[in-house]
């Protein structure tokens, strides 16, 4: 059998600054960094704040809330999501993400989503059946801007992997 090489492209938007956002895109990022103060982080001393913006407008927020049994915590990026879905049945498309993320009482820096996360934002939008655009921080200082989140997930498991009922 013939060994192929291939290669996958993610195509995404780096920005220089904020000042290039939309106000919608203003609006998810403030929030996420505003989510980042409801952090619960003690152990970490990391502070993360994920914000959803939903096509009628509203705004969910969620942060990383961490427990003395250190894996029994959760992400920002989770608990927006599974807080939307949880309290929220029903509610509009998520249309915007944004992820914050700073020490305890530092300055903002880069907020990369996690694979586990990246795994549960991407079944919401394909749940969903429309695309979640994502601001991220990058290292560099820069703003990453995704017209989707399945970008970020390459490879992933889906549904379509498990044995059917
Ligand atoms: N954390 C997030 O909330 N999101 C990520 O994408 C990466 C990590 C949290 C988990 C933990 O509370 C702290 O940051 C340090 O890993």
């Amino acid at each position: 059998m013939a060994r192929i090489s291939r290669q996958q492209l993610i195509t995404y938007e780096e920005l220089d600054s904020t000042h290039d956002l939309s106000p919608d895109e203003h609006t998810t990022w403030q929030a996420a960094r505003e989510a980042a103060a409801h952090a619960y982080a003690p152990y970490s001393g990391f502070c993360v704040g994920a914000a959803l913006l939903l096509s009628d407008g509203t705004l969910f927020r969620g942060s990383n809330q961490e427990n003395a049994a250190y894996p029994s915590g959760l992400c920002a990026e989770r608990t927006a999501l599974f807080g939307l879905a949880a309290a929220q049945p029903g509610h509009a498309p998520i249309v915007g993400m944004a992820v914050a993320a700073r020490p305890t009482g530092g300055e903002f820096g880069p907020a990369l989503p996690c694979g586990a996360c990246r795994q549960v934002m991407l079944e919401y939008e394909v749940r969903q059946g429309q695309p979640i655009s994502l601001l991220l921080p990058s290292r560099a200082g820069t703003v990453l801007r995704f017209t989707s989140l399945a970008a970020l997930m390459p490879f992933n498991f889906s549904a379509d992997d498990l044995p059917a009922g």
